[in-house]
């Protein structure tokens, strides 16, 4: 079953608007394989009209980095699938172990969002991964399951074909060490293996799983050699346009083609 690899940038709270349009100016000239590869960046919220409207045409789509689950209402600083998709984002980020530690987002929470998302025709990445104390604890697989199970609850095998998870192990996260791919696949194997007793073989033989935590161009093709990892969530080396294109180029070049896994 084809999967295509998808490459996200997540800026996180990098980039005024006028940055934003400087890089993704590059990165238009510059990035050659979207026929292979989908390429997605995530700007923050003040620059997401104008990086979707620069990139046009260009075969790079637009997420957001987070989203509330209600449609609009008395909900003073927060954003609704409607208004980022007005905005021109066709995917959102849900549920980063950002927003978990720091904004006390919960499973439930990760659940109302992605469905908001999927109301909303967005493809919503979702996030899961376990803290080092959790891996040392030999809680990593125990945790992903708490994380999957309440993120998807109520998820109907349809609903779940059109969501992309991205395991995440938030010691990786811009730390600089990389999850080796062995470590990362045994993870993607897992949680593929999870979701196809949840939901079905045909749903968990579509679905992309996505590494992120300290990708880089030099560690993109080994991980994405890896039979269950189809794409990356790039953080830090998303920032720059010379490093996020060899990072493209490097996922297309360390895919091997499907049918030789
Ligand atoms: P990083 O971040 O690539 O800087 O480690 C990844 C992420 O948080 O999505």
């Amino acid at each position: 079953m084809e999967r295509k690899l998808l490459i996200a940038g997540n800026w996180k709270l990098n980039k005024t608007i006028r940055e934003a349009l400087e890089l993704v100016t590059l990165l238009k000239r510059s990035i050659r394989e979207t026929q292979t590869v989908e390429v997605v960046v995530c700007p923050p919220f003040t620059a997401l009209s104008e990086t979707a409207e620069t990139l046009l045409e260009s075969g790079i789509q637009v997420g957001a980095q987070d989203i509330f689950w209600e449609e609009k209402g008395a909900f003073t600083g927060e954003v609704s699938a409607t208004l980022i998709k007005e905005a021109g984002a066709a995917f959102v980020i849900i549920g980063h172990s950002e927003r978990r530690q720091y904004f006390h987002e919960t499973d439930e929470t990760v659940n109302k969002k992605t469905k908001a998302a999927l109301k909303n025709c967005l493809t919503p990445i979702v996030c899961v991964g376990e803290t080092l104390a959790e891996r040392e604890a030999d809680k990593t697989f125990l945790v992903i399951t708490a994380q999957l199970k309440g993120g998807f609850a109520n998820f109907s095998a349809d609903e779940m074909k059109k969501v992309v998870v991205a395991y995440e192990p938030v010691w990786a996260i811009g730390t600089g060490k990389v999850a080796t791919p062995a470590q990362a696949e045994e993870a993607h194997a897992f949680i593929r293996k999870e979701l196809s007793k949840a939901f079905g073989s045909d749903v968990a033989g579509t679905l992309r799983i996505l590494y992120g935590g300290s990708v880089k161009p030099e560690n993109t093709s080994e991980l994405m050699s890896q039979p269950d990892i189809d794409g990356a969530l790039v953080g830090g080396a998303s920032l720059e346009a010379p490093g996020f294109t060899e990072i493209v180029r490097n996922a297309a070049l360390g895919r091997r083609p499907i049918e030789e896994l």
